[in-house]
């Protein structure tokens, strides 16, 4: 029969769409196994189901917060209904009247009446902190999936959740025969399946709700935040947004750990994460081990020791050292000196500091640099182009400029005396002109040989 189809007849979509693929195709697993009542298999993995059927009274503590902190696999899912507060007391009222005349009539056996008494109290109890702690009433489910890899493991871990829930003064029950209705309770599809909740169903007030609190585990996670590890203790994810200055007060980390926990491979890896985005870095290190990393990303790497044959002069002063539309380059530079030489010189006093700042001014003076930022340019030599260009490392004083200085003075032999070995002997490196480009991304001062001293 030869069928007469139209162009664009809701008919012929359909059939393309049952050719095609959706996403759902991808995430579907190849089996599920329902046959044993016990476990559920799914792609070589085994789930089973607990559901929760009592909560002890007076628990004041966390209910969840071991089942959470643990790294046991397993589903969790609470199911809350709040009930209308009116209509439930009305009801509650109405068992109390019921359970009150049974409770006179003493023609039943002791057995019976204990269990009246139980309920007709409770039902007082939930009454009174509805009516007079403004209390609400909510049905509470409670469903657990544990999964494993065998069935040998599966047992292990189901024993050792049940255990977990006792502790908590919780009872469980396995869904033995009800293993795929508690299964689809348990993941996040909003369906708390009838034929389990009769079961699992609990009446819990509003401060009992308290006790159930999931979010408690000892995990950080922040939303926009970049995967840092795995919490050891739980196995959950951690995810930190250092930049979030509405939870952090600024960015500045610091790393712990034992030798060997990954310190300095988690350092390198925020810095090669750093070098992507282009961010400028400076690293110190005395342990000589950003070498590579240095290499690898073509930063500049300064040697600063006796050995070293990569140069960095004090005095340098560098167009991009104080911000543009600043003024003011020695003055800058002088105060950045004075803290370099209070290191050298020990502790100054003022009147010292004032002394020094005074042979520093001359120093550059002879140099033609003064207070004025013009006398920072100069004409270009090559004459490629006609503006006047920075002055370079060439062109500034060094620790020698100033050494001498301080000799001619008798007010300041002291200082030049301390400065001998920066100019004459073992730490003379410091009395060298810049011998490299600073304006690289990456910037690592090895500071490996200065360690001793
Ligand atoms: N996240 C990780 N993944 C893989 N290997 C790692 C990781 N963190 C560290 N390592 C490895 O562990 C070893 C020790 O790490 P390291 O960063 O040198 O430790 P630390 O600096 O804390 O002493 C190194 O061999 C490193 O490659
Ligand atoms: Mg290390």
């Amino acid at each position: 029969m030869k069928q007469k189809t139209e162009k664009n007849s809701p008919n012929k979509v359909l059939e393309i769409m049952q050719g095609t693929i959706s996403k759902k195709n991808n995430i579907y697993p190849t089996y599920i196994n329902l046959n044993n009542p016990k476990h559920i298999e799914i792609e070589d993995k085994y789930f089973s189901s607990l559901v929760v059927i009592n909560y002890y009274h007076e628990q004041n503590d966390l209910l969840l917060k071991n089942l959470i902190d643990t790294n046991i696999n397993m589903n969790l899912s609470m199911f809350y209904e709040k009930k209308d507060t009116y209509k439930m007391i009305r009801e509650l009222t109405y068992h109390i009247g019921n359970t009150g005349v049974d409770l006179e009539s003493k023609n039943q056996n002791t057995q019976d009446i204990e269990l009246v008494a139980y309920t007709h109290n409770d039902a007082k109890y939930i009454r009174k902190q509805m009516q007079v702690n403004n209390e609400e009433l909510y049905f509470f489910y409670l469903y657990i999936t544990v999964f494993a890899n065998s069935i040998r493991e599966l047992e292990y871990l189901l024993n050792k959740v049940e255990g977990m829930i006792q502790s908590k003064g919780m009872q469980s029950r396995r869904a033995y025969f009800r293993q795929e209705q508690a299964f689809l309770s348990a993941i996040p599809l909003m369906q708390n399946h009838e034929d389990v909740k009769q079961v699992t169903r609990r009446n819990i007030l509003t401060s009992g709700l308290v006790a159930t609190y999931p979010f408690i585990s000892s995990s950080l996670f922040d939303e926009n935040g970049i995967y840092i590890g795995n919490n050891i203790y739980n196995h959950s994810l951690v995810f930190i947004d250092r930049y979030n200055s509405d939870k952090y007060k600024n960015a500045n980390i610091s790393i712990f750990g034992t030798s060997g926990a990954g310190k300095s491979f988690y350092t390198k890896l925020l810095i090669l994460r750093n070098a992507m985005l282009g961010i400028k870095q400076y690293i110190i290190d005395p342990e000589r081990e950003y070498e590579n990393v240095c290499n690898n990303l073509g930063g500049t790497f300064i040697k600063i020791g006796p050995t070293s044959n990569t140069h960095i002069n004090i005095f340098d002063i560098r167009k991009e050292s104080i911000e543009e539309e600043e003024k003011g380059y020695l003055a800058a530079k002088i105060g950045k000196l004075i803290g370099f030489f209070n290191l050298v010189f020990g502790e100054m006093d003022e009147e010292e500091k004032a002394i020094l700042e005074e042979k520093l001014i001359e120093c550059y003076a002879k140099k033609g640099i003064t207070f004025d930022d013009e006398s920072l340019f100069k004409q270009d030599e090559n004459k490629v182009t006609i503006t006047k260009i920075f002055k370079e490392s060439r062109d500034m004083p060094r620790l020698e400029d100033l050494y001498h200085l301080l000799e001619q003075d008798p007010k300041t032999k002291v200082f030049k005396t301390k400065l001998i070995p920066f100019v004459k002997g073992s730490l003379k490196f410091f009395n060298e002109y810049t011998n490299i480009t600073l304006d690289t991304d990456l910037i690592v001062a090895d500071i490996y040989e200065m360690r001793r001293r």
